[in-house]
């Protein structure tokens, strides 16, 4: 047998989260490997929406511009379609993922990222390169066979699956970023709350050229809706790969029924029978099953183990958060892992990963799933019902535009869909609460919360608290409110520097902490020096504030900041605020030098 790899992180997965966590530790000059199973990233289309906080993320490894280069634009996101299939009636549609005129300006001045519509097997290999720019080492092939932790680390036996050759890894720490059939959280006995097998889905990647369908109402999702088919969703949903001749038509099934005939005939007929028009040809190129669950991780890490992505959280893809979510546990955890392993911080630090995602996690699914449910609504209001003909489903149909109060029915069953697909507040408005946050002061540490603190500092008194000023209108899941309060990702505005446009966004992140300070910063670039001094942690500096170093010449930042007179925030490497400090203490440097203990775990 091969002598023993060692490594400081073994990376099990090389999916969006694997990816991710990998650029992020590599950038992070720290030893890292990553393994995959199989030989190539995702060789076929799943998850594709990639939401503003994901495309933040991107932004911050510095491959924000190739992922739009590859994905399709944030225009072609726009229409929801529901329609008895492509040429046939159109039943109504929904402008989504925030490009309609009512939601637009929501998400623009949210972030300085739009999102956009990429397929997972586009996507993994622009984060792979990412990855390997910063020379992260990827190994593909290689599937983790057991694993368990030592006294001083974990052992991992692992199986090339070209030569059948066995190996041992010696990492300090193993995360689990091998999805939903994760064999490091079997292995390290995680335990998971929820449900599996709630649904089966075919998804049936395919070629069909139906621009003349789509270029007048283009969009991401296309609903198709015929009588006497009442399974969930209805009888299959075309989802745009390459706007509009590569797709993936998602078709759930019931498998008491038997499972679905996969031949070619079958699955052509299928998707012929959504299209409506015979003319088009259709070119199956894959299909895949899979299942609908409902499950979340007790605790996402164990000892030395830890779950990211799939591996943690398994939801149906509605509201689009499979990826999201999980490039986002990444982005979390990545940094973590970096700051103890290279000594800036304490091993504490790295519990405060499950107490920051796994509340997000369980919300995630918890959401997605009624998110399913919430589509029933729609078939109601169609007059679609279980065990109906498909006479009886079209009596029901040809009558729905005549009857004012079904016409109601129909369009409230639509609004619904903004939980779904403008849910705003759930891609964005995720506040954490943990050990490696610093409390506002009298506040209680609580991340449901979305009203904002009363800064005690004259200077802020005079700018607007966004919360408060539409307090009672704010729904979480819609409407994203930002927010300077501690746990809380950084607010975007758009400030100029050098005769340049930055987002705040740009002044953080890229791995390192940053002091944000307001227009009065007396002692706090002194305190950052300081603080970087004693604890060999740089801390920058970066005044925002209106005629400031970086200017806030929209102010903008004067609207939704409440430190923009002689406070600070200090920011951590994933952007998120650690410690709100609404006006200059009395000694700056000792106050900074708390906040930095408790933010690395050392408080
Ligand atoms: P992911 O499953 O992508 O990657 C797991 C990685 O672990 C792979 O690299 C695999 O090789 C590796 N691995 C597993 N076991 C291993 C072992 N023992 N040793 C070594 N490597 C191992 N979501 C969504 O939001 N919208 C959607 O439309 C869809 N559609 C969809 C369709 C299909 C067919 C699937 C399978 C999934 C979806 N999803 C989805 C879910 C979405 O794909 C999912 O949320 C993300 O891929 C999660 O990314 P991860 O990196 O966590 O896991």
């Amino acid at each position: 047998t091969p002598a023993p790899i060692r490594t400081d992180v073994l990376i099990v997965g090389a999916g969006p989260t694997g990816l991710t966590l990998s650029a992020i530790l590599a950038r992070d000059g720290i030893d890292a490997i990553t393994i995959t199973r199989y030989p190539t990233t995702a060789h076929s289309p799943r998850a594709h929406i990639t939401n503003q906080r994901t495309m933040e993320v991107f932004r911050d490894l510095g491959c924000e511009d190739a992922v739009i280069a590859a994905a399709t634009p944030n225009e072609y996101m726009r229409n929801n379609v529901w329609a008895t299939s492509f040429a046939g009636q159109e039943i109504a549609r929904l402008e989504t993922w925030g490009t309609g005129t009512a939601r637009s300006g929501d998400y623009e001045v949210a972030s300085p990222s739009a999102m956009c519509n990429i397929s997972q097997h586009i996507l993994e290999p622009v984060i792979a390169e990412a990855a390997r720019g910063f020379g992260a080492d990827l190994r593909f092939s290689t599937e983790l066979v057991s694993a368990r932790e030592t006294p001083d680390g974990v052992e991992a036996t692992v199986r090339n699956r070209e030569t059948g050759e066995e190996s041992i890894i010696l990492a300090r720490y193993i995360v689990g970023a091998d999805g939903g059939r994760s064999t490091v959280a079997e292995e390290f006995g995680f335990t998971f709350t929820g449900e599996s097998g709630l649904g089966a889905a075919l998804n049936i990647w395919l070629d069909a050229d139906l621009t003349k369908y789509c270029d007048y109402r283009p969009g991401t999702l296309y609903w198709m809706a015929q009588p006497g088919n009442d399974y969930w969703v209805g009888s299959g949903t075309w989802i745009s790969v390459k706007p509009f001749t590569d797709w993936v038509l998602l078709c759930m099934y019931d498998p008491a029924d038997g499972e679905p005939d996969t031949s070619e005939e079958a699955l052509i007929a299928l998707a012929q029978s959504t299209i409506g028009d015979p003319s088009v040809e259709v070119t199956i190129k894959q299909v895949s099953k899979w299942q609908i669950n409902h499950v979340i991780a007790d605790e996402y890490r164990k000892g030395r183990a830890f779950l990211a992505g799939d591996a943690a959280h398994r939801h149906p893809p509605a509201n689009g958060l499979g990826t999201n979510t999980s490039i986002q546990d990444a982005y979390n955890l990545g940094w973590k892992l970096s700051a103890v392993l290279r000594g800036d911080a304490d091993e504490a630090l790295l519990e405060t990963y499950s107490q920051e995602r796994q509340p997000v996690g369980k919300r995630v699914v918890d959401r997605a799933m009624k998110s399913v449910v919430d589509m029933g609504p729609i078939s109601q209001a169609l007059g679609f019902a279980p065990g109906q003909s498909a006479e009886e489903g079209w009596a029901s149909l040809n009558g729905l535009f005549d009857d004012p109060a079904r016409r109601r029915e129909l369009i409230a069953a639509v609004e619904l869909q903004n939980y779904q697909f403008n849910a705003h507040g759930m891609e964005l408005g995720q506040q954490y609460a943990s050990d490696g946050i610093v409390p506002a002061d009298g506040e209680p540490a609580d991340a449901a919360g979305s009203a904002d603190t009363a800064a005690d500092d004259a200077d802020s008194a005079e700018h607007a608290d966004p919360t408060a000023a539409s307090a009672g209108t704010i729904d979480v899941d819609l409407d994203f409110v930002p927010s300077t309060r501690p746990g809380a990702p950084l607010p975007h505005a758009w400030v100029d520097h050098d005769r340049r446009r930055l987002s705040t966004l740009d002044l953080v992140g890229t791995g390192g902490w940053t002091l944000i300070t307001g227009h009065d910063d007396a002692g706090w670039v002194e305190a950052a020096k300081a603080v970087s001094g004693e604890l060999g942690l740089p801390v920058r500096t970066a005044q925002v504030s209106m005629g400031g170093d970086y200017n806030d010449v929209l102010h903008r930042w004067a609207e939704i900041s409440d430190v923009t007179g002689s406070g600070a925030l200090l920011v951590r490497p994933d952007r998120i605020i650690a410690w709100n400090c609404p006006a200059r203490p009395a000694d700056p440097t000792a106050a900074l030098r708390n906040a930095v203990a408790t933010a690395t775990g050392r408080g």
